[in-house]
């Protein structure tokens, strides 16, 4: 049977990869690697690249672009599993690479689905990664969940309307995809009435030498620590 491996490479930190992913990557023949743009270096591939070994591995970028429209996500989808599949079925070890975990908000879920439909016969391994979110509750010393907290996580470059109801149901609040919705995110917390005093943490580019951090309360946010980065998260925590 072929086998495909995919990788969580987590937020950026080579040493928070898992002895078994950097195991798989020493083993690969070809890396996959998802990037937004042609020529774009893969982020996920600068994680990895201090454990590649002779013979290196053959690296194929697949570009996936950054957009919402769905026909358009689709044959992206289509494409590069089509690529990916050759690889697999050409007997070679093929490695999937992606940032943070694979399971969440990656390009992985629906490369997967795509070779479910397309074929049984691979045998589809997935190694995990540290996400984006814990990296950060590390860095900002924030508990994500207490006791019988409930937790959102929400990408912020999508409908906004919901955030006012989970913002009455939940205790926490992660927000990833996007800082430049963030302003307009917080306006929408504050005017449904999650308290001034919650603990309020924002951080952008993660494990990077740009790595900005700020903590402080949802009453005391100031702009000049709010980012219109991509790669940011924000966290709020009701007090
Ligand atoms: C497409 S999602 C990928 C999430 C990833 N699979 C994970 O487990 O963290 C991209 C979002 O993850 C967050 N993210 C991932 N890596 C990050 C980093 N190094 N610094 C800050 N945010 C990061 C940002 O919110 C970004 O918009």
């Amino acid at each position: 049977m072929y086998e495909l491996t995919c990788i969580g490479c987590g937020p950026g930190d080579p040493d928070l990869l898992t002895v078994k992913a950097v195991n798989a990557i020493k083993k690969a023949d070809i890396i996959l690697c998802p990037t937004s743009k042609t020529g774009k270096t893969s982020m996920a591939l600068s994680i990895i690249s201090k454990f590649l070994v002779d013979p290196k591995p053959k690296i194929v970028n697949l570009v996936f672009p950054m957009v919402t429209n769905k026909q358009i996500l689709d044959e992206s989808w289509k494409t590069n599993s089509k690529i990916l599949l050759d690889y697999v079925l050409s007997g070679q070890n093929t490695v999937y690479i992606t940032i943070g975990d694979p399971h969440l908000y990656s390009t992985w879920i629906y490369m997967h689905k795509k070779i479910e439909q397309q074929n049984q016969q691979i045998k589809i391994k997935v190694i995990p990664g540290i996400t984006s979110i814990f990296t950060f509750a590390a860095k900002a010393n924030i508990g994500i969940g207490e006791a019988s907290d409930k937790i959102a996580i929400v990408p912020s470059c999508y409908d906004l309307s919901t955030i006012c109801e989970l913002a009455k149901n939940c205790d926490t609040l992660v927000f990833l995809k996007d800082g430049r919705h963030f302003e307009q995110i917080i306006k929408i917390l504050v005017k449904s009435g999650f308290p001034n005093t919650s603990k309020f943490v924002i951080g952008q580019d993660l494990d990077t030498d740009k790595e900005i951090i700020h903590k402080t309360t949802l009453g005391k946010i100031t702009k000049d620590i709010l980012t219109t980065k991509y790669f940011s998260i924000m966290v709020v925590k009701r007090a």
